[in-house]
């Protein structure tokens, strides 16, 4: 790999010229979103498109979310597009919010897998939506993460994960939610949540109150993306309803302060030199959730735990995204 390796532009929040020409041109961009930063590549090319599963050793029958500066270019990507999606991203767009619906014959099938159907979502971010505006055209994004590592919620993640295997990254600020949007499908008779995001279940239950949960374990191949391992970082993740159920016997290296902690909850009598991360709310726990296995994993901590919460708004998607972080690793 090292010889393959390029130099990668840092740009300013300022520099989506630049960066439009680079995806213009067929490179790679990362680039922050109000969720985590994504990865992007001209939604029409598809040797780029190509190049963002490399980049991010994502496999390939993982479909990606293609980005769009408004509701106008909808019909450029998709076909056949029911008037609820207008509906649900009149309330919601710009913002969290994915729908997946008919694809249109024209876009590449690379950017959905080989699916007959695309995920489509208007970023609200300023910078990401100057980029959209300025190139006109459709970009694909996963999350600017390498497959199966904590998504990317500030620039330096980014940086660490994928310097010398993209063109550019855009460096803005830490991102807003810390979690990747909602993502609904609309292809079928009644509509399938697929991610649990920041929009919540409840919200969207306002506009679609026939929505269904995913059950992925019966039907994995309505979200291929949720078939992968996920949102792990180097050491353990391991689940508990308060911080009094901390097992300090089940930490891999017994007794040398290699714990961490994170959730609501205080840990009271910590041991010495264990790090802990009590979160005001829900919506700071989500916010800080990914960063923080990752600065973990840098200081050497083999062990995380995370307080379960109630599966309820924003709640819903963090214990999605802590059931697959703390899931047997490998698969
Ligand atoms: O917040 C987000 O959604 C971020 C930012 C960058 O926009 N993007 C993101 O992309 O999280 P990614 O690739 O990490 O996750 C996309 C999810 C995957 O679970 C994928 O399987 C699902 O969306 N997906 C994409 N296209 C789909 C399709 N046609 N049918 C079903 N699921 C689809
Ligand atoms: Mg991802």
């Amino acid at each position: 790999m090292a010889s393959d390796r390029m130099e990668t532009e840092r740009l300013g929040v300022h520099e989506t010229e630049r960066a439009a020409e680079i995806l213009r041109a067929g490179g790679l961009v990362a680039f922050p979103t109000e969720t985590v930063y994504g990865l992007g590549a001209n939604a029409w090319d598809a040797a780029a498109i190509q190049k963002i599963f490399i980049a991010k050793d994502r496999p390939a029958d993982n479909p990606l979310i293609v980005h769009l500066a408004d509701c106008d270019q909808l019909e450029t990507v998709g076909r056949a597009i029911p008037s609820i999606a207008y509906d649900l991203f009149e309330r919601w767009a710009p913002g969290p919010l994915t729908l997946v619906i008919p694809k249109h014959v024209k876009l590449p099938s690379i950017v959905s897998a080989g699916l007959d159907s695309v995920a489509v979502r208007i970023p609200q971010h300023p910078v990401a939506h100057e980029l959209l505006r300025r190139c006109g055209l459709p970009i694909a994004a996963p999350s600017a993460n390498r497959s199966g590592r904590p998504s990317a919620t500030n620039w330096q993640a980014v940086w660490d994960d994928l310097a010398g295997r993209i063109d550019a990254v855009l460096c803005g600020d830490a991102t807003l939610h810390g979690l990747e949007s909602t993502v609904v499908d609309l292809t079928g008779q009644t509509p399938v949540l697929l991610r649990a995001g920041a929009v919540t279940v409840e919200q969207l239950r306002e506009s679609l109150p026939d929505l269904q949960l995913l059950h992925s374990e019966t039907d994995p191949a309505k979200s291929p993306g949720m078939r992968h391992r996920h949102y792990q970082p180097t050491a353990m993740v391991r689940l508990c309803r308060s911080p009094d159920e901390i097992d300090l016997s089940l930490s891999p290296r017994r007794g040398d302060e290699r714990i961490a902690y994170i959730g609501l909850m205080p840990w009271e009598n910590s041991p010495k030199g264990a790090v802990c991360l009590q979160c005001r709310d829900l919506d700071e726990y989500g916010a800080r959730l990914f960063d923080f296995f990752r600065t973990m994993d840098r200081q050497g901590i083999t062990a995380i735990w995370c307080q379960e919460v109630a599966e309820e708004g924003i709640g819903r998607a963090i214990m999605d995204r802590l059931r697959r972080a703390a899931a047997p690793k490998g698969k």
